[in-house]
This record gives C-alpha cells, sequence and structure tokens, in this order.
C-alpha cells in the first residue's frame, strides 16, 4: 500500500466542497458519507444551534428529569430544588464518564457510577471523596448549556455563545400564543430510525415538492402538497376563519443567510387543509378537544419552525413535533412527538390510535424514502441534482448549513 492510499481515503477537503458547490444543486456525495464531516457536523454544527430537548410537562417535580442524546452527546434536564429547569452535558468532571444513565426519573442527586462524584440537582458538585486539600468543587459542576424556554417547549445550547434565538421567539410569541403550548402534554412519542444521513432527513421534511407523489394521506387533506392551493380561495377563506377563531394569519420567515447575518431561521404559516377536515385525522373529524383559547377549528394547520431542527405542526387540536437525531453518519432517528391540551385524557378525550394516524403512516413512507436517498447518494456515480423552486427551504438549510462549514 503506498502512501496515498494510505492517507488518501477519497474525501474532498472541505474549501474544496465549499468552492465546488453550485447553489440550486443538492450537495455532495461527502456530505452524507463522510465520517470526518459527521463529526464536525456534531461538533460545529448540532453543538451551535438550539436544538429542541423536550417540553416542561416532562419535569413537572423537583428532581424529575431526562436525556436527550444526539450524536456523540448527551444531555442531562432536570429540574432543580429552586423550580429552575437547567440542561447540562453527560459527562463527568472527574475522568468524563457518563453521569446518568437512565433516560428519565426522579432524583435528589447526580451520582457518577464510576467513582460517585456526586452532582446537585443544579449540575454542581456537591461531594467528591479522596480529592485532597485544594481541591475545589465549585469548579467542577457539570458543564451546563443555555436554556430558553419558549411557551413551555425546552431548548438547549452547548455553544459557548449561542445563536439570537430572541429576535424570533419574539415575533412567534403572539402567533403561538392562543395554543397555549405550556399546557400540553406528550399523548405519544415514536422513533423511526432511518440508516441515512441526518441531513437527508432534516431535507425531506424541508420540502413538501415529494408530497403529492410519497404521501398519499398526507396529500389527501393537506393543500401544502400543492402550491397554487395557497394562492387560492381555499387560503383566504381559512384565514377569515383564523381569525374569527382567535388566530393571527401574520407569517414569519426568517431564513439563516449565506452572509451570516442571521444565524437561525425561523417559520410560522398557517395553511388550509382540504374541505370536509377540521385537522389532521384520517375522517377530518376532531381528533381532540381545542388547544388554548381557540374557539374553533379553521380547518388549517401550522408550519412552525424555531431552527432548521425543529420543527411543529400546529393543527387546532394537536401539535406534532418532529426532529431528525443524528445517531452515527448513515444512522438517523426521525424523532415524532404528538401533545394534546394538558388536561385531555386518552380513551375519553382523544383516541390514540387515530391521533396519531397521519403522521405515523406519513413518517413510514418518510423513512422509505428517505432510507432510498441514502442508498442512491452512496454511489459513486450519484452527481448533485437541480433543486425544485418547490425546494426553497432546503437551499436555506444549505445557506446556513455552508456558512457555518466555511468556519470548521
Ligand atoms: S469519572 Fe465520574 S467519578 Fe470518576
Ligand atoms: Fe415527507
Amino acid at each position: 500500500m503506498n502512501q496515498r492510499q494510505i492517507f488518501d481515503n477519497g474525501e474532498k477537503p472541505m474549501a474544496r466542497l465549499l468552492k465546488e458547490y453550485v447553489d440550486g444543486m443538492s450537495l455532495e456525495r461527502d456530505f452524507y458519507t463522510s465520517e470526518v464531516i459527521y463529526n464536525n457536523d456534531i461538533r460545529h454544527y448540532w453543538n451551535s444551534s438550539w436544538i429542541w430537548v423536550g417540553h416542561v410537562s416532562q419535569v413537572p417535580n423537583t428532581g424529575d428529569f431526562f436525556l436527550f442524546d444526539y450524536g456523540t452527546e448527551s444531555l442531562i434536564i432536570a429540574r432543580d430544588k429552586q423550580g429552575e429547569i437547567g440542561v447540562f452535558l453527560n459527562v463527568c468532571r472527574h475522568r468524563g464518564s457518563r453521569v446518568c444513565m437512565e433516560q428519565r426519573g426522579n432524583r435528589r442527586v447526580f451520582a457518577c457510577p464510576y467513582h460517585a462524584w456526586t452532582y446537585e440537582l443544579n449540575g454542581d458538585l456537591r461531594v467528591a471523596r479522596e480529592m485532597g486539600e485544594g481541591f475545589d468543587p465549585t469548579e467542577y459542576s457539570l458543564l451546563k448549556a443555555h436554556v430558553r424556554i419558549f411557551e413551555g417547549m425546552i431548548f438547549a445550547c452547548t455553544a459557548k455563545s449561542p445563536p439570537d434565538i430572541e429576535a424570533g421567539l419574539e415575533k412567534l410569541a403572539p402567533l403561538v400564543e392562543p395554543f397555549d403550548f405550556n399546557n400540553l402534554k406528550i399523548a405519544h412519542s415514536a422513533s423511526y430510525p432511518v440508516p441515512a444521513n441526518w441531513k437527508l432527513a432534516v431535507e425531506n421534511y424541508m420540502e413538501c415538492y415529494h408530497c403529492a407523489p410519497s404521501h398519499k394521506d398526507y396529500a389527501r387533506s393537506h393543500s401544502i402538497k400543492d402550491p397554487e392551493y395557497l394562492r387560492t380561495e381555499l387560503t383566504e377563506a381559512m384565514k377569515d376563519r383564523s381569525r374569527a377563531v382567535g388566530l393571527s394569519t401574520d407569517e414569519v420567515s426568517v431564513s439563516s443567510d449565506a452572509e451570516g447575518k442571521t444565524d437561525m431561521d425561523f417559520y410560522h404559516r398557517r395553511y388550509p387543509l382540504f374541505e370536509g377536515y377540521l385537522t389532521g385525522s384520517k375522517s377530518g373529524e376532531p381528533l381532540a378537544p381545542l388547544l388554548g383559547n381557540l374557539k374553533g377549528f379553521d380547518g388549517g394547520t401550522t408550519d412552525l419552525q424555531i431552527g432548521i431542527l425543529n420543527n411543529f405542526l400546529v393543527y387546532s387540536d394537536h401539535v406534532v413535533g418532529y426532529r431528525f437525531i443524528p445517531r452515527s453518519v448513515q444512522e438517523t432517528d426521525i424523532e415524532v412527538i404528538w401533545f394534546v391540551r394538558g388536561d385531555a385524557e386518552a380513551g375519553k378525550d382523544y383516541d390514540l390510535q387515530d391521533l396519531t394516524w397521519l403522521w405515523d403512516v406519513t413518517s413510514q413512507d418518510d423513512e422509505r424514502i428517505i432510507r432510498l436517498n441514502q442508498e442512491g447518494v452512496n454511489s459513486f456515480h450519484y452527481i448533485p441534482g437541480p433543486l425544485s423552486h418547490m425546494e426553497w427551504g432546503i437551499r436555506a438549510f444549505y445557506d446556513g448549513y455552508l456558512a457555518k462549514a466555511a468556519l470548521w
């Protein structure tokens, strides 16, 4: 084996990939196959993005906690004695062991399984045995992530200086407020593992070009499959109904740009379901009690994005949260979380099968098309292809992603 075979695995350096990138085309193969790029994705993209980790209803009491893992990282989300929700890196400050292995539960402290360093619920180090005189425990708290709780949704960012989330949230707050996200509960969560790079899963979510051919059930009830509907009477009629039930019809669209002036994307648009559909159900009939202060069903649903990685669909009676969690270079979990009003009871106020039907079948469709996408991209004959104007969301994702990649 010569030097070249040992050291050259055929991947291009990022500088060359960026130089060869053509605006309006899909990305090169290496972005979806390279371990080097994957590691940088976690280290520089995920670890410097705001990530939706959960909802306040998951930690109602002091000591309640859950883990949120992605890539190489694990976060502990816990409610401390003061009632504050904190997010910590699940990495012991002694020699780096995972501190907590349980996925969720209630604790008085977090004790590391290795040498029993013990941390308070707020991440502070309480006890470390046999560490000698000069040891100062205050220097060894668990590393803290930034936390922002928006209408009950918990976001965390592990970067030293996180992207500006406030400007976007300020715009979204009055639009989201009528749904009372603070008062939601998780009705169901499901994970759809897909053997593909996380970027292909995100890209799939960013466009509805595939909706008509790939999502028969979704396309039957949701007008966004067809862009011309967005400009027609269907939308105007829905807007009248939206206003009547107490919803704003304002739209928000903030895209991160190639110049890096805005480093986070926000999106909010309510769009109409087809006639006969009050919500995302098989029959068109309601699935659960109306959310928040809504006075009725407007027959619409909201696409809500708080950063490219955090997506929500907001129907009048339930919310579906979507995220695409990297596990390895070609392993991603599509995670779907269904929320209903906090006081709704399963079996009485909603039927779990009916509630989850649409986004369960849709996610199964997505698993298949994303898997096939990766299989094709793995071919050495794959070359980037042109994006449709309906895939503008992918361009927005690339702009933000490539601007960050240029700084690695
Ligand atoms: S690694 Fe945690 S106590 Fe040693
Ligand atoms: Fe899809």
